[in-house]
C-alpha cells in the first residue's frame, strides 16, 4: 500500500524545510524523506554566512555585479538580479523563524567579508550559521500538524507514468510525477509513496570526491534520480574546491571559513611568502577558483602537502567570539591559531552544476521541482560567489512553493495504482568488499583526474574507470536486495559520470573548470547538458 501526500520533500536541509513549511502554510499534506536523522545535511555545517544586502552603504546592484563576476559569462542575468533582489525578505523570514544573527557591539547586524564581495554583506551566527537556520526550521517544522517528518527514509526512484505496469503518459495527460520508492533503512524494506508533487532537495556532491567538506549525505543522490528520469541535468563540471580546508592525514576536510581570510588572515606557503599577491590583486579575498588554483600551483612548485593559512594577525577576542567552532576544532588538532599557522588545502565543496529550473524550481518533468544545492538556476554560472547558496536556497524554496500550489490547484489528479518496488533476493557479503573497493575507487578516480586542474587525457581516464564501474554496478543493483551503501555508490557513480562528461564538452576554460588542453575562454561554449547514454 503506497503513502500519499499532496507533495512529497526529498531531504531536510535550508530548501526543503522552507519549502515544506511555506507549503504546509497554503494549507497542503507535505511528507518530508530525509535520509538520516532530520539535521544532517550541510546546511548544518555551514559556516561563513548567508549574503543578502542589508546595510545602507550596499545595493542589490552591487550584489549582482559580484555574482556576475564570479559567474565568469555564465549566469543568468535575469535570474541573478532576481533571486538577489529577493534575498532581504527571505532573511528577515529566517529572522521571524527565530535565526538569531550576530550583532556588533551597539546592536547593528554584523557583516562577514568573502572572497569576490565588494562589500560586507555576509549575515552569520558567529561560524555556526547553519546549525542556527537548521535548528530554528526544524523548530518551526515540528509545530507544524500538516507536515509529517520520515526519517531514515532513503528516496531511490521517481515513479512516472512509464514505470507504472499499464499506465502511460496520455492517459494521464502529460508525463509527470506520481511519487517515488524509499527505502526504509531501519526497516530494511522498500515502500511506495504517491504524490502530486515532489521537490529535491538533496543537497550536493562532494562525497564522489576523496576529499571533501561535505558530510556524508552528500552523494548527489537527487540528481541520479532526476538523471535517470530523464529530467535535465547541466553545468556538472563546475565542482567548486574551497581553498581551505584542515588538512590532516586521514582524509577528514574540515572546513577553515573564507570568513576567517575576511578578517585579515593570510595564506602562506612553505618558505613563508605571502603568495597570493602573485595571482590577484585582490589577494587573499580573490574569488574561490583562483585562490584554490593558486594554492594548487604553491603545493605542486614545493611538493609540500598543504599550505598556511597564518592567522596570528587576528586578535584572540575576535577568533574566539566570531569563530568559537573553528577555534575549537584547531585546538582539538593541537593548533592555537593566535600563536600557530593553520595547515589547509582545497577539498571538494560545493556544486554549481546540477538539475536545471527555472524561476519557480520547476523542472523538465511537470510536477517535479528542485531547490538547493541540487538544483542549478542560473544564479552561479561558473563559479559561485561565496555565501549566495543558503541565500538561493531560501528564496528559491519560498519561490518553488508557490508555484508547486498553483499546480496542485491546476492539475486534474487521478489516482493512480502505483507499482510495488520488488527487490532482487541476493546477498553475498563477499561482494559487499567489491562494493567497498568500489566506492573508494570513484572518490579517488575523481580526486586524481577530475580535479581543480584538470586535462582531457586524465578526464579520458576518469571516462574509461567509471564506465566499468557503471557497468558492474548495474549489474549489482538488478540481482541484490537494495541497501544504502550500494543505493549511494549507484548514484555517486551515475553523477561522477556526469561530471566527467559535462568536463569533456567544455573545451574551454572557464570559470572553475580549468583544462591545460583548453586554457582559454571561448565564446562557443554556454551551459553544458549531461548526457543521457553515458554508458556505450
Ligand atoms: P542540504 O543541506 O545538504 O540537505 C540535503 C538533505 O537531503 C539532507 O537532509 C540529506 O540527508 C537529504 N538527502 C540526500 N539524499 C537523500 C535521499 N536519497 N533520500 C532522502 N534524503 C536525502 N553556503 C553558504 O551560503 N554559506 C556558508 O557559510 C556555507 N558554508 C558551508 C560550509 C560547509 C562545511 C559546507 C559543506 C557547505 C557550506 N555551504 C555554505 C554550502 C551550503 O551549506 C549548502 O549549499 C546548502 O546548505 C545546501 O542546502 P540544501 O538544503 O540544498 O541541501
Ligand atoms: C565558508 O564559510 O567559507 C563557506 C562559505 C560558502 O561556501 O559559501
Amino acid at each position: 500500500m503506497a503513502r500519499y501526500y499532496d507533495v512529497i520533500v526529498v531531504g531536510s536541509g535550508i530548501a526543503g524545510l522552507s519549502f515544506a513549511l511555506k507549503v504546509a502554510e497554503a494549507g497542503r499534506k507535505v511528507g518530508i524523506i530525509t535520509k538520516k536523522n532530520s539535521a544532517e545535511s550541510n546546511t548544518n555545517y555551514a559556516q561563513g554566512g548567508i549574503a543578502a544586502v542589508t546595510s545602507q552603504t550596499d545595493d542589490v546592484e552591487m550584489h549582482v555585479a559580484d555574482t556576475l563576476d564570479a559567474g565568469d559569462g555564465l549566469c543568468d542575468e535575469a535570474a541573478v538580479r532576481e533571486i538577489l533582489r529577493d534575498g532581504p525578505a527571505s532573511i528577515e523570514e529566517l529572522v521571524q523563524r527565530g535565526v538569531d544573527f550576530s550583532q556588533l557591539g551597539d546592536g547593528r547586524v554584523s557583516l562577514g567579508k568573502e572572497g569576490g564581495h565588494s562589500k560586507r554583506r555576509i549575515l552569520h551566527v558567529r561560524d555556526v550559521t547553519g546549525k542556527a537556520i537548521e535548528e530554528a526550521l526544524l523548530h518551526a517544522i515540528e509545530k507544524s500538524e500538516t507536515i509529517e517528518t520520515l526519517e531514515h527514509f532513503f528516496a531511490m526512484d521517481l515513479i512516472t507514468p512509464l514505470k507504472v505496469p499499464g499506465c502511460d503518459a496520455d492517459e494521464l495527460g502529460s508525463n509527470r510525477v506520481l511519487g517515488l520508492f524509499a527505502l526504509n533503512t531501519q526497516e530494511d524494506r522498500v515502500e511506495t509513496f504517491g504524490a502530486g508533487a515532489v521537490l529535491l532537495a538533496t543537497g550536493g556532491i562532494g562525497q564522489i570526491y576523496q576529499y571533501t567538506t561535505n558530510p556524508y549525505i552528500a552523494t548527489g543522490d537527487g540528481i541520479a534520480m532526476a538523471h535517470r528520469a530523464g529530467v535535465e541535468v547541466q553545468n556538472m563540471e563546475f565542482v567548486q574546491f574551497h581553498p581551505t580546508a584542515f588538512y590532516t592525514k586521514d582524509s577528514d576536510r574540515f572546513l577553515i571559513s573564507e570568513a576567517v581570510r575576511g578578517e585579515g588572515a593570510i595564506l602562506r606557503n612553505m618558505k613563508g611568502e605571502a603568495f597570493m599577491g602573485r595571482y590577484d590583486a585582490r589577494k587573499d579575498l580573490a574569488l574561490r577558483d583562483i585562490v584554490a588554483r593558486a594554492i594548487d600551483s604553491e603545493m605542486k612548485l614545493s611538493g609540500a602537502r598543504h599550505v598556511w593559512l597564518d592567522t596570528r594577525g587576528i586578535e584572540l577576542e575576535v577568533l574566539q567570539d566570531r569563530f568559537p567552532n573553528i577555534y575549537a576544532y584547531c585546538q582539538s588538532r593541537g593548533i592555537s591559531p593566535d600563536t600557530e599557522m593553520i595547515p589547509v588545502v582545497p577539498a571538494a565543496h560545493y556544486l554549481c552544476g546540477g538539475v536545471k529550473t527555472n524561476l519557480n524550481s520547476e523542472t523538465s518533468l511537470p510536477g517535479l521541482y528542485a531547490c538547493g544545492e541540487v538544483a542549478c538556476t542560473g544564479l552561479h554560472g561558473a563559479n559561485r560567489l561565496a555565501s549566495n547558496s543558503l541565500l538561493e536556497a531560501v528564496v528559491m524554496a519560498n519561490r518553488g512553493a508557490k508555484a508547486v500550489v498553483r499546480y496542485l490547484d491546476s492539475v486534474h489528479s487521478r489516482e493512480v495504482d502505483l507499482p510495488v518496488w520488488k527487490d532482487g533476493d541476493f546477498r553475498d557479503s563477499d561482494e559487499r568488499v567489491v562494493l567497498l573497493h568500489n566506492w573508494d575507487e570513484v572518490k579517488r578516480t575523481m580526486w586524481d583526474y577530475v580535479g581543480i586542474v584538470r586535462t582531457k587525457k586524465r578526464l579520458e581516464r576518469a571516462r574509461t574507470r567509471i564506465q566499468t564501474l557503471e557497468r558492474e554496478i548495474n549489474e549489482y543493483y538488478w540481482n541484490f536486495k537494495v541497501d544504502e551503501s550500494l543505493l549511494e555508490l549507484r548514484n555517486m557513480i551515475l553523477v561522477a559520470a556526469t561530471v566527467i562528461d559535462c568536463a569533456l564538452q567544455r573545451q574551454e576554460s572557464r570559470g572553475l573548470h580549468y583544462i591545460l588542453d583548453y586554457p582559454e575562454k571561448s565564446a562557443d561554449f554556454g551551459n553544458s547538458c549531461a548526457k543521457r547514454a553515458f554508458l556505450k
